[in-house]
């Protein structure tokens, strides 16, 4: 089999699947208040569809696949979707990105069904700033969701995701950097995107990953850079000085990383994104469920990647917003 490789001569080893397009939560980052038109149960790939669409990936060169939503684990039986991509060989990592509300039942479950690595959405500490933001009162939820975790040693690492907003985020930068150092967890924060579906993304509304660090650095002195790792990481790592803890900033809009991307993503209902932000998908589900052969969909996985966009522009005044919102595309 052919490795899959983009014009740009990008290795393609990262897939990220959208299980579902629901989500129990609302943050306003990414959905409106009364949530969206959900997809019908006919139109989402069923796990068998999932695995298949898998084993192909990791066959044309795939290593790491990734669950995320709307909130994969709003959708039923997920361990046993675990179970199967977990025997696939060749795939050297298995992770979920949640919001952490259904871990205290699933961890257990995910651990055993082998899940390697989780991501925890997270963005404050402080209850009536949670019910703000996500408009659903479940902090002490995804706390708990978080210490459920920690029964589990396979799972690791466990990382926190903080989407960070100017004036919302500053005032908990430190109480973040000590729950790094207390907890087993890497938080990571996240510049907030334009992929909101109400559109209330404003360049001024960033905070840049920069600015966090100088917040962080003033405090505790100069940290102290992760380096070796991944080059097609998404985060910038750092320790603390005296090494106990780490945190991470995701800068894609100050300092984008698309030069190094080796991700596709998959959205709920079968269609093949080369990009966060593009504007065109393959149509995965049509062959899958039109008698399509493994072959052919490797060659639609190769004839995709073929038109990876180089970069986003979110920067730049040729910038188009999608017309999907986080929550459709998984992150
Ligand atoms: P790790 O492999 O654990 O580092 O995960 P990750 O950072 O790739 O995944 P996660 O689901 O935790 O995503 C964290 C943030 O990074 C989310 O806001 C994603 O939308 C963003 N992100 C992930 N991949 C890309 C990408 O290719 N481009 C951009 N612009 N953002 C991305
Ligand atoms: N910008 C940046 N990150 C976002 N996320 C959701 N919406 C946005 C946005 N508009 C984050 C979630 C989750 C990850 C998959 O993406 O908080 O951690
Ligand atoms: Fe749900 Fe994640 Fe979107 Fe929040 S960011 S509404 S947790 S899908």
């Amino acid at each position: 089999m052919t490795i899959l490789t983009d014009s740009y001569g990008r290795r393609i080893k990262n897939m990220r699947i959208s299980i579902t397009d629901k989500c129990n939560f609302r943050c306003v980052y990414c959905m409106p208040a009364e949530g969206l038109p959900w997809l019908p149960k006919s139109a989402i790939l069923t796990y068998e569809e999932i695995a298949r669409l898998a084993r192909v990936a990791v066959d044309l060169g795939v290593e790491q696949i990734r669950l995320t939503g709307g909130e994969p684990l709003v959708r039923r039986d997920v361990p046993e979707l675990v179970r199967l991509l977990h025997a696939i060989p060749g795939l050297r990592s298995l992770s979920l990105t949640t919001n952490g509300t259904r871990l205290p039942q699933l961890a257990g479950p995910l651990a055993e069904a082998g899940l390697t690595r989780i991501n925890v959405s997270l963005d404050t500490l402080i209850p009536h700033k949670f019910f703000q933001l996500t408009r659903r009162d479940a902090l002490a939820g995804v706390l708990a969701g978080l210490e459920a975790l920690e029964a589990y040693p396979q799972i690791h690492p466990i990382k926190v995701n903080a989407v960070a907003m100017k004036g919302f985020t500053e005032d908990e930068v430190l109480d973040f950097a000590a729950l790094a150092r207390r907890k087993p967890y890497v938080i990571r924060w996240i510049e907030f995107m334009p992929l909101d579906a109400d559109g209330i993304w404003r360049k001024e509304d960033i905070l840049t990953g920069a600015a966090i660090l100088a917040i962080i650095e003033a405090h505790y002195g100069p940290m102290v850079p992760v380096t070796g790792g991944d080059k097609s990481e998404t985060a910038r790592r750092y320790r603390f000085p005296d090494g106990v803890g780490e945190v991470g900033f995701i800068n894609p809009v100050s300092e984008p990383f698309c030069a190094s991307c080796d991700r596709i993503r998959l959205t709920a209902e079968g269609g093949l994104r080369t990009c966060l932000f593009s504007e065109e998908e393959t149509d995965l589900r049509a062959i899958l469920r039109g008698g399509g052969s493994d072959d052919d969909l490797a060659a639609a996985l190769h004839a995709a990647v073929q038109h990876k966009e180089l970069k986003h522009y979110i920067n730049d005044t040729r910038f188009k917003r999608t017309k999907r919102s986080m929550s459709m595309i998984g992150g």
